[in-house]
């Protein structure tokens, strides 16, 4: 017995995976194993020699079966340790690059002008690009007749035979955005409202589709001398450079009186330099905001005024950015919206710069 247990312990110890260890098992313990067999022999004892057989034996048994189990733990701990040698991952390596998005022009200026106004304490107010013809007109003072319909090249929608109520428009402007938001909040109000309009217009400076940010502030005690303030603080702030401006008399049906506003700038060789110069661009439409537009939105003009101004957001992009032709902002050209484009982690912020 001391012979089959150095024996089955020194195979047991030399063994080297589990298969090993298996075939021990079944040579010792098995159906047909040394030790089995040498039970089975207990059968045919005295009962004198099976009481010192039978104990021996099964303590034998005991002892390789710990053995076995303890050897097939001490191998899966090492083949566990080798795995952890060997498969190992730095994951404070850098990815590899790849070509990520960048923000376009049109978004990144509108945050630009969202976080100027938002500093001066004007909300954000969105509408639907789809407008009644009451909202994107009459609301605004421009009645069925008036010229105004005509010059701003309308889309509009089908109506179905039969019906003959006004066509909606796609709107022409954000100014139905004003409507809307006096309607909804009263005065007095701060808002500014950002957003697509189309007109039926296509050259270097036109798209059928543009962008406009249009603002209102209405209180009891507003001037043009606010309106002028205002335009001012948000030019400079824009364009990072004390921005000089020109009011000029201008008509629009919402507004009276009216001023377009235009700002120093400077031509050289094609491409234009804002905040010095002797040549003056137009950037945008403003005024007081005409009492029939207050009535119509349920605000008494004998009590409340206040201002209204639009911008076109390309065209400052434009000028802020050196892009020489509005064409090229709705080309989706990967190499223009990689050029212009600007990061996703460049937040627009007055504290952190406008601008990269
Ligand atoms: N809605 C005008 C336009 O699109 C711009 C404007 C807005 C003018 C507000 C004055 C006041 O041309």
């Amino acid at each position: 017995m001391e012979d089959l247990k150095s024996k089955y312990l020194g195979l047991i110890a030399a063994a080297s995976d589990e298969a090993a260890i298996e075939d021990v098992r079944l040579a010792a313990l098995g159906k047909k194993g040394e030790i089995s067999l040498q039970m089975r022999e207990l059968g045919k004892m005295s009962p004198e020699e099976r009481m010192v057989a039978g104990p021996a034996l099964n303590a034998l048994k005991d002892e390789i079966n710990s053995a076995l189990a303890a050897k097939k733990t001490a191998l899966a701990d090492a083949a566990l340790d080798e795995r952890l040698r060997s498969e190992w991952l730095d994951v404070t390596l850098p990815t590899r690059p790849r070509r990520v998005g960048s923000i376009h022009p049109i978004s990144q200026v509108t945050e630009e002008v969202t976080a100027i106004f938002a500093d001066m304490g004007f909300a954000v107010s969105e509408g639907p690009q789809i407008e009644s013809d009451w909202y994107n007109f009459d609301a605004l003072n421009i009645p069925g007749h008036h010229p105004a319909r005509a010059e701003m090249d309308t889309f509009y929608t089908h109506r179905a035979e039969g019906d003959d109520r006004p066509p909606h428009v796609l709107r022409t402007h954000t100014s139905p955005v004003q409507i809307r938001a006096m309607e909804a909040q009263g005065a007095p109000i701060r808002t500014i409202s950002p957003g697509r309009v189309y007109r039926a217009d296509y050259d270097q400076t036109h798209t059928p589709m543009f962008n406009q940010v249009e603002g209102l502030a209405i209180d009891t005690d507003i001037s043009m001398a606010n309106l002028k303030w205002v335009l001012e603080e948000f030019l400079s702030a824009f364009f990072g450079t004390k921005v000089k401006t020109r009011f000029r008399a201008s008509h629009f049906p919402f507004t009276e009186p009216s001023a377009e506003v235009d700002i120093q700038c400077q031509w050289n060789n094609g491409s234009v330099t804002v905040g010095e110069g002797n040549d003056w661009l137009e950037v945008l439409g403003s005024g007081m905001v005409h009492p029939k537009v207050l009535a119509a939105a349920k605000i008494d003009p004998s009590i409340y005024q206040g201002f209204a101004f639009g911008i076109g957001i390309d065209r400052i992009a434009m000028l802020k950015y050196g892009i020489p032709d509005l064409r090229a902002f709705f080309d989706s050209d990967l190499r223009w919206l990689r050029h212009y484009g600007f990061s996703a982690l460049d937040v627009p912020t007055l504290h952190g710069g406008l601008s990269r």
